[in-house]
């Protein structure tokens, strides 16, 4: 009897344990933080039940990207963050909404935002409900550690993209191209003169980012980009299926899908690390590689519970998807701009061909190649692959005139700050890369990497990338946009053209 008594009262304060938790954690804190900006005068949209503003931007959303744009203008802000524009008219340029349960603070003061992402980097991060939507796509690879593991993975992880290693990718990126450019060129004598250059833009991002870090193709790594592809679809509609309480533990229809594409990435995975370390202990070699898959296992290796193997297949799963997708789509964007400003094509054209032999540029030769950096620059301006940049405070903050408590997420529209015309002038819409002529054009206000010490690790690999393929694809083809184009932006978590890029080649006199 004294035992079940016992038992009894362990159960019950274990439930109401739980309760007070799951309270806590969904209406007390939310609500206290709520109360704390409302005395600062920050206010937003009333929030509903456990989806909060979800389901009001859905709809939004839904609405402005039910149809193509007439032209191909760049005034997407309010397609594709008319929330934003509706907030900010209604409550002003700093807005408190609900991403379900989580309260978020939309911040698009430049100087504060600057001040955020490089003080506060390791006492912010990414949110549990990001980390959730994410868990089964990239795990706690380095784009979603916090604290002290982020610090620590990232300190792993960098030195495969500085120096010499850096250095000796750009071989693989010039031989990739060169497929790539031959396929295009045996299209064309098929007489496939219109391509749509996302997929092709997509699948060498995918060969290169195979060969550099992993040392394997694309086509032994296409299983694992299609199935994350899958992965990263699903997990991009977690915020809807994941905002009531315990969701994530119901064995619904969306959780199984989910819990079999990772259990098939990861079986891959396996299979690439398993024949990394055959090598070294058949003999074959004396070292897992230089490579970022060599680093992991070397770590791996040297010191017990610093990295074990779920995280070495977190950061592969995180590097398979950071590494290809956004560069793919930055080729993609600025291919479309210069198929639709034929004067900005030449312009770069000339350049290349007065800078680079034979048009495939040396080390050196990338970084006089500087039309061709401000047209990048212009095009990650107008369609930054990352729109948002969401980060949650885990300790209170002073942020200028702001008191941000624990537990409130910072969200930075990126997109809006990059159109805005306070920042940029009356022509923040138009595509004019001479903007970026001026050295003194003000970083803060330009985020397509982010800023400050948790930035985007493999900026510089992207933009060197990207200059050799735009380059050598410039000097072999002229490219028109196609009369099949339309120009639907769209964000799946990244912003992507809904139908892709179609675009009529022609082959120039070498
Ligand atoms: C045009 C191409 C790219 C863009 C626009 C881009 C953008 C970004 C942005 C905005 C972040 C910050 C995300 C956040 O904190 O929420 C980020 C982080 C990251 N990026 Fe990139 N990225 C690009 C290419 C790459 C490439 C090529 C790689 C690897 C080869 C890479 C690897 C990463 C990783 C690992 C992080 C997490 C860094 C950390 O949290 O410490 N990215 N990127």
């Amino acid at each position: 009897m004294v035992v079940l008594t016992i038992l009894l009262f362990i159960l019950v304060t274990l439930l109401f344990k739980l309760l007070y938790e799951n309270l806590s954690c969904y209406l007390l804190t939310p609500l206290r933080i709520k109360k704390i900006m409302e005395m600062q005068g920050v206010r937003g949209p009333k929030p509903r039940f456990f989806t909060g503003n979800i389901l009001d931007m859905a709809s939004l959303v839904s609405k402005s990207t039910s149809q193509d744009m007439k032209t191909i203008s760049h005034d997407i802000v309010g397609r594709l963050l008319p929330h934003f524009l509706l907030w900010t008219s209604q409550f002003g340029k700093r807005y408190i909404y609900w991403n379900g349960s989580e309260p978020r603070l939309c911040l698009t003061e430049t100087e504060l935002i600057k001040e955020f992402l490089s003080k506060y980097s390791t006492v912010s991060g990414k949110s549990w409900l990001q980390k959730q939507g994410s868990k089964n796509f990239i795990g706690e690879g380095v784009l979603m550690a916090n604290g002290e593991n982020w610090y620590h993975q990232r300190h792993i992880v960098a030195p495969a993209f500085i120096g010499d290693r850096l250095k000796s990718y750009a071989g693989h990126m010039v031989e990739c191209t060169k497929e790539m450019l031959e396929s295009l060129q045996k299209g064309l004598e098929c007489g496939e003169s219109e391509v749509e250059i996302g997929e092709y833009m997509t699948k060498l991002t995918a060969d290169i980012i195979s060969r550099t870090e992993f040392g394997t193709s694309y086509q032994k790594g296409k299983k694992i980009f299609h199935l994350l592809t899958l992965l990263q679809t699903r997990c991009a509609q977690a915020s809807r299926h994941l905002c009531f309480p315990g969701s994530r533990f119901f064995p619904s229809k969306y959780n199984r899908e989910i819990k079999s594409l990772k259990m098939e990435v990861e079986k891959l995975l396996m299979e690439i690390i398993q024949s990394r370390k055959d090598c070294v202990e058949i003999g074959r070699s004396n070292s897992y590689g230089n490579d970022l898959l060599g680093i992991l296992l070397n770590e791996m290796k040297k010191k017990e519970n610093s990295l074990n193997l779920q995280l070495v297949m977190d950061e592969c799963k995180t590097f398979f998807f950071s590494g290809h997708e956004t560069t793919a789509l930055l080729l993609t964007w600025t291919v479309m701009l210069l198929a639709s400003n034929p004067c900005w094509q030449q312009k770069v054209r000339d350049e290349v061909k007065r800078v680079c032999n034979a048009g495939i540029p040396s080390l050196d030769q990338l970084s006089k190649l500087t039309m061709l950096h401000m047209v990048i620059n212009e095009s990650l301006r107008l369609y930054p692959p990352a729109s948002v940049l969401p980060r949650m405070a885990f300790e209170d903050i002073i942020l200028g005139d702001l008191y941000i408590p624990k537990g409130l997420s910072i969200w930075i529209p990126v997109l809006a700050i990059h159109h805005n015309e306070k920042l940029w002038g009356k022509d923040a819409n138009e595509f004019n890369p001479d903007r970026f002529t001026s050295k003194s054009f003000i970083p803060s206000r330009f985020l397509p990497f982010a800023f400050g010490p948790r930035n985007c690790v493999g900026q510089t690999f992207a933009l060197m990338e990207a200059k050799i393929i735009l380059a050598m694809l410039i000097s072999r083809f002229s490219f028109t946009i196609s009369d099949d184009y339309r120009h639907a932006p769209v964000v799946v978590l990244t912003i992507k053209p809904k139908y892709g890029v179609q675009v009529c080649l022609k082959p120039l006199e070498s």
